[in-house]
């Protein structure tokens, strides 16, 4: 069952990326070093990383029931991040979320994280994961907010390309089971 591209929320709408939005990506939040400090992929450097992004949002599209998700504002359309799903198995998949630096502290990335939960729910996950770097508080508390469960420490476990360390982080390993509900 694929998930629907567009969804609404109280306050965003959420969209499969197209083509047209790529300079927006680079230029909202893909680019900033301040907002892609705790993200897992490299800060975007140029149109063509953003061009890569797409390719994989397509590809994860075409392979499972959702991939990348923009969030827009529903009042005044413009763009203020991403969320998804990243599919491992057809009941597994693991989320995350990043929002321009002027979208923050409005409680965008906990309603997204709702919408996540709903539309994994819908297309028969059963565990929604998510990692989360142990410094990164508010990060934490969203997916705390979202109702996630702390399962424990994984020790170096991810690198984060931003941070200028070579070596794996540990993170948080959180999961929100979908199941029993
Ligand atoms: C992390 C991020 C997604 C949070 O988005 P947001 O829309 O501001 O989050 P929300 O407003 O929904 O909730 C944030 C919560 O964290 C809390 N918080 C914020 N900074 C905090 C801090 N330093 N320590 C503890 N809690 C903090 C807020 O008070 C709020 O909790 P509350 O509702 O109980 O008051 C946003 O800052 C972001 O995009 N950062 C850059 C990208 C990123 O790091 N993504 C996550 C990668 S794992």
């Amino acid at each position: 069952m694929k998930a629907p591209e567009r969804i609404e929320t109280t306050r965003l709408v959420l969209q499969r990326p197209v083509e047209s939005d790529l300079e927006a990506i680079f230029s909202r939040y893909a680019s900033d070093p301040d907002v892609t400090r705790f993200v897992s992929w490299p800060r975007h450097t140029s149109l063509d990383d953003t061009r890569a992004f797409f390719a994989f949002s397509e590809g994860e599209w075409n392979r499972w029931p959702a991939g990348p998700y923009l969030i827009r504002s529903r009042d005044s359309g413009m763009l203020l991040g991403s969320t998804g799903l990243a599919f491992e198995t057809p009941v597994r998949a693991s989320t995350g979320y990043v929002l321009a630096a002027d979208a923050w502290g409005k409680g965008f990335a906990t309603e997204s994280l709702q919408a996540m939960i709903e539309i994994a729910r819908a297309v028969g996950v059963v565990g929604l994961h998510a990692l989360c770097h142990t410094e990164h508080r508010a990060s934490c508390r969203v997916l705390e907010k979202g109702g996630f469960l702390r399962e424990g420490i994984l020790n170096r476990h991810t690198i984060f390309p931003n941070l200028g360390v070579k070596e794996p982080c540990d993170v948080f390993h959180y999961v929100r089971s979908l199941c029993d509900e």
